[in-house]
């Protein structure tokens, strides 16, 4: 197949759910996506929506008591019915992701540089050496100062925005074609926010790594990512370029989750979040999840799924006219 054409990461009708002591809790409900080499794409929505599910899935990471249905390819290759090891393999090869703790990938025992050495030893086979090289030049590409002194520190020995720099420098070492990253600045001041979120980006095009950007915050999705995927209650709301997301959204959820962004020109007048709770997701509605918070409900918004549809240049799920949703 051609690399350069083959989507790095493509999503057919996913389906995630898990056997709790309470009953089935369908996660994800028929997610699609593609993306392609050196793309972004971004998942969005609130707490318990299942996006970080939606990459556990990717990654082969749900926990025990989760099933995935459906077809997921990482460059190409179907990753839900591979054996174990080959996932690996193959995950090994493609993918990396980072999360709102970065303590979640660093050993906090282990100086940061020889936890960097072992992964490309283990991976690439270089030389203790190289590795340790190698490793000093990726905390420079992502701009942490003296690289190499800093190579024999421990993680706790770094702040809370250098240690996310060295999880996404851990992230990159093995060039993957997709870095999925999972709320990546949300336990961050605004200020290091924007300084990971611009890092993002120069390590993107740079290495030209596609990106997978989960997160809750609507303001970030703008500036980082071409395409939006808005989900609620496990389900898509609204999906397509952010451009258009943004500039004439078609979902009732979508406007919520916009009206909710602070503006730049820090009038927060207009700011309110979503009134209600999310979703319970062990009792949703037979329709639409958002149905209970939904500003233009009808009758059978709570018990018909509106189907994704095409809706302009958009694909979205509601019941409502488009007009309706100024
Ligand atoms: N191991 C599990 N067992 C049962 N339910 C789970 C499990 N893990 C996640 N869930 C359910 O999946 C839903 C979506 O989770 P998640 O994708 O992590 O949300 P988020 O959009 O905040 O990342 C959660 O609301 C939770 O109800
Ligand atoms: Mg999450």
């Amino acid at each position: 197949m051609d690399e350069a054409t083959t989507p790095v990461l493509e999503i057919e009708d996913l389906r995630v759910s898990f056997a709790t002591g309470d009953g089935t809790v369908d996660a994800v409900n028929g997610l699609s996506l593609s993306l392609e080499p050196g793309g972004t794409l971004a998942i969005v929505g609130e707490s318990g929506s299942g996006k970080s599910q939606t990459a556990f899935a990717v990654m082969g990471l749900l926990a025990r008591n989760g099933t995935a249905t459906g077809i997921v390819r990482l460059q190409g290759r179907d990753v839900l019915t591979m054996p174990e090891a080959a996932l690996n393999r193959v995950r090994a090869e493609t993918v990396a992701m980072v999360f709102q703790d970065p303590m979640t990938s660093l050993n906090p025992y282990m100086r940061v540089g020889e936890q960097m050495a072992e992964v490309l030893v283990l991976h690439e086979g270089l030389s203790k050496r190289e590795a340790l090289a190698r490793s000093a030049a990726m905390l420079d590409a992502v701009r942490i100062p003296d690289a190499k002194g800093r190579l024999r520190q421990y993680p706790h020995e770094f702040s809370g925005g250098m240690r996310q720099r060295v999880m996404i420098a851990m992230a990159l070492l093995c060039r993957p074609a997709l870095l999925i990253a999972d709320e990546p600045t949300t336990a961050l001041d605004v200020t290091v926010q924007a300084q990971i979120m611009d890092l993002l980006a120069d390590v993107r095009s740079e290495f030209g790594t596609a990106l997978l950007l989960i997160t809750h915050d609507m303001g970030l999705v703008a500036e980082t990512c071409e395409r939006t995927i808005v989900m609620y209650g496990g389900r898509v709301m609204e999906q397509g370029r952010t451009i258009d997301v943004f500039a004439d959204p078609t979902h009732p959820y979508t406007r919520g989750l916009l009206d909710a962004v602070p503006r730049l020109d820090g009038d927060e007048g207009e700011l309110r979040a979503i009134p209600g709770e999310p979703p319970d997701m062990a009792n949703l509605p037979h329709g639409c999840p958002f149905t209970p918070r939904c500003p233009l409900a009808m009758d059978r918004c709570g018990t018909v799924q509106p189907p994704l549809e095409p809706c302009g240049p958009l694909l979205r799920a509601c019941h409502a006219p488009p007009e309706a949703v100024a």
